[in-house]
């Protein structure tokens, strides 16, 4: 029996009642990075759910919400395949019927690395996530460490709405080159995707410039930045040092850090991060 698709929520509640749930949300696309995610959900709990839905809310004015690639064919059989039990994919008027006035603020932790350049974008994810959680009612999520920023902002929003489910983040699962897996990699022209693993790479010269006992945060930075500009074809949206909690600045590395980059690869988008 194919895997079913639940599109109302009344109809999702009635499937998770009663049942120790895992949730994976997502926004199709679904790759083995996704599928990684399914795969530990499936460890966590009796039912897992996957959700599909290219939220409108998190999308700028000039970004691709229009043209994300929807694949819900190839979604189902990779949720299958990756021990789901259920596909929840709403409609956007579902999820936004006309009236929606609430959502959930993000103030500060926004406004830096993809915040400067989305702004509303972590505003949206938020709003989703706790609609999503509202609804099927998980007992744990599943994230990946791809989305840094994104966990680090939704695990504040749990902590701070003391929203009752445990949150959980899995590994970044890269191609065999390196690149981090994306729903955008299918964007790139052959000549991009030759470069891209490129981006991991400017990350790893940093990484054995920390294993050599380097700690200052300025010379790490632009040493980063010219590892990354040197890459053809290549704009840098940002290339940062951040405390890996919290987000706040720091000078020397004598805590868990993230260096986390954004960069335009033609018109796509591209991030990834390693943890120092
Ligand atoms: P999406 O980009 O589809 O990603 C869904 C989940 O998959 C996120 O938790 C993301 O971090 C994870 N993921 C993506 N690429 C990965 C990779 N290469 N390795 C491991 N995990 C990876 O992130 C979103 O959707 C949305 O913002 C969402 C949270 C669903 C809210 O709309």
């Amino acid at each position: 029996m194919p895997l079913p698709i639940f599109t109302a929520i009344a109809d999702i509640r009635a499937a998770v009642t009663g049942k120790r749930v895992a949730l994976v949300p997502t926004m199709g696309a679904l790759h083995a990075g996704h599928a990684a995610l399914i795969r530990a959900a499936a460890g966590e709990a009796e039912f897992v759910v996957v959700s599909v839905f290219v939220n409108p809310s998190q999308f700028g004015p000039t970004e691709d919400f229009a043209k994300y690639p929807r694949t819900m064919d190839a979604d189902r059989v990779l949720c299958a395949e990756a021990g789901a039990h259920a596909i929840f994919a709403p409609k956007a008027e579902e999820m936004y019927p006309p009236g929606t006035v609430v959502f959930v603020e993000v103030p500060q932790l926004d406004t830096v690395l993809c915040g400067r350049s989305r702004p509303g974008h972590f505003r949206g994810v938020c709003t989703v996530v706790l609609k999503l959680f509202n609804i099927v009612q998980p007992e744990v999520a599943i994230f990946g460490a791809k989305d840094a920023q994104q966990s680090i902002i939704l695990r504040k929003m749990v902590k701070d709405l003391n929203v009752p489910v445990r949150m959980q983040i899995e590994p970044t699962v890269r191609e065999a080159d390196g690149l981090a897996l994306s729903s955008r990699n299918r964007y790139l022209s052959p000549d991009e995707r030759a470069v891209a693993p490129r981006i991991r790479q400017a990350l790893a010269t940093i990484e054995s410039l920390v294993d050599r006992g380097e700690k200052d945060v300025t010379l790490l930075e632009s040493s980063l930045r010219v590892a990354l500009t040197a890459i053809p074809g290549i704009r840098l949206d940002y290339a940062e040092i951040r405390d890996a909690e919290n987000l706040s600045p720091m000078e020397r590395l004598n805590r868990p850090a993230l260096a986390a980059v954004a960069v335009f690869l033609g018109s796509t988008r591209l991030i990834d991060n390693v943890i120092l």
